[in-house]
């Protein structure tokens, strides 16, 4: 398999090249004066299965990249392409509401019109969003990689809580790695309002030690949210464990004031410039990543 990574992923483009044994991919994406896109491959991959390790998360310039790569491999003869798109942006727009946009079946198509054959994130989301695919798409849990970095700070009695219902099973995944009996997982009941988000009552009971496990930090007005009703009933040692860590603005930043005590985030979006890394735990899902591409080297 030939692997064509984006610069933002070099680091786990090599790791994966070495321990999977892929070959890489040399591709070039630059833009025309005007500013049109253009993408030239300088290796040769027909009949060949090629991955592509990218991102379509804003800017948009990386989804236009990641398409018109893919179009380009189908175009010179490219078996297979499989796209390995770590966070799969835009999973969160999978409600179709009445006149309003449902951009990840947007997505889904033009990923299947550009030729990708297959998608390969991590937690991507829900499973509504992974059902507007016609393209199979394939959603790594990081359960395990959590419930390995909880045991390591010394969480593993800490109540896992979900800030919101679409979090409860992600929650319960991490409670099975951690190997604890099955048990109700504390949530929220989180409403958008015109002013922001805000939680209703907790409905389960928790410990003193709290982690709230969660598929994205965005803004991070869900955390703060949901933490600030944690403090309120008493808990008094918070951490935060996020899949994708997107880290938009500050205002995630008072999630410290609030006496969050760690935040754990896996490196499928690497870290904006202006956080300080070495506030946030990372943890690496190359080794998820690398088992599902050694399973499919094997088909
Ligand atoms: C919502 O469905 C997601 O699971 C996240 O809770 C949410 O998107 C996080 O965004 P923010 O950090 O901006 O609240």
């Amino acid at each position: 398999m030939i692997l064509f990574a984006s610069e933002v992923y070099g680091s786990m483009a090599a790791a994966m090249e070495k321990s999977v044994g892929l070959l890489p991919g040399k591709f070039c994406a630059k833009r025309f004066e005007n500013g049109e896109l253009h993408v030239e491959i300088g290796t040769q991959v027909a009949g060949e299965h090629c991955l592509i390790l990218g991102s379509i998360a804003p800017p948009d310039g990386q989804m236009l990249s990641t398409f018109l790569l893919a179009h380009t491999l189908k175009k010179e003869g490219a078996k297979r392409v499989t796209a390995i798109l770590p966070y799969l942006a835009y999973a969160r727009h999978d409600k179709n509401k009445p006149g309003e946009s449902l951009a990840t079946a947007w997505i889904a198509e033009l990923a299947r019109a550009s030729g990708i054959d297959q998608v390969i994130a991590v937690d991507a989301h829900s499973e509504r969003a992974r059902a507007l695919f016609s393209i199979p798409v394939t959603s790594l849990s990081p359960a395990e990689i959590f419930a390995e970095a909880l045991a390591g700070c010394g969480l593993t009695g800490a109540t896992i809580v979900a800030p919101d219902e679409g979090a409860i099973a992600r929650c319960q995944a991490v409670r099975t790695a951690l190997r604890l009996a099955a048990a109700e997982i504390p949530y929220y009941q989180k409403h958008r309002t015109a002013t922001g988000i805000t939680h209703a009552g907790l409905i389960g009971r928790v410990a003193r030690q709290v982690v709230i496990v969660d598929d994205i930090l965005d803004t991070g007005g869900t955390l703060l949210s949901a933490c600030e009703k944690l403090v309120e009933a008493g808990v008094d040692d918070i951490s935060i464990m996020v899949t994708h860590g997107l880290f938009t603005g500050d205002r995630w930043k008072k999630l410290w004031q609030l006496g969050v005590r760690r935040i754990l985030c896996s490196d499928t979006v690497p870290l904006p410039a202006d956080v300080d890394a070495s506030s946030i735990v990372m943890l690496s899902v190359v080794p998820l990543i690398e088992r599902e591409l050694r399973a499919l080297a094997e088909i």
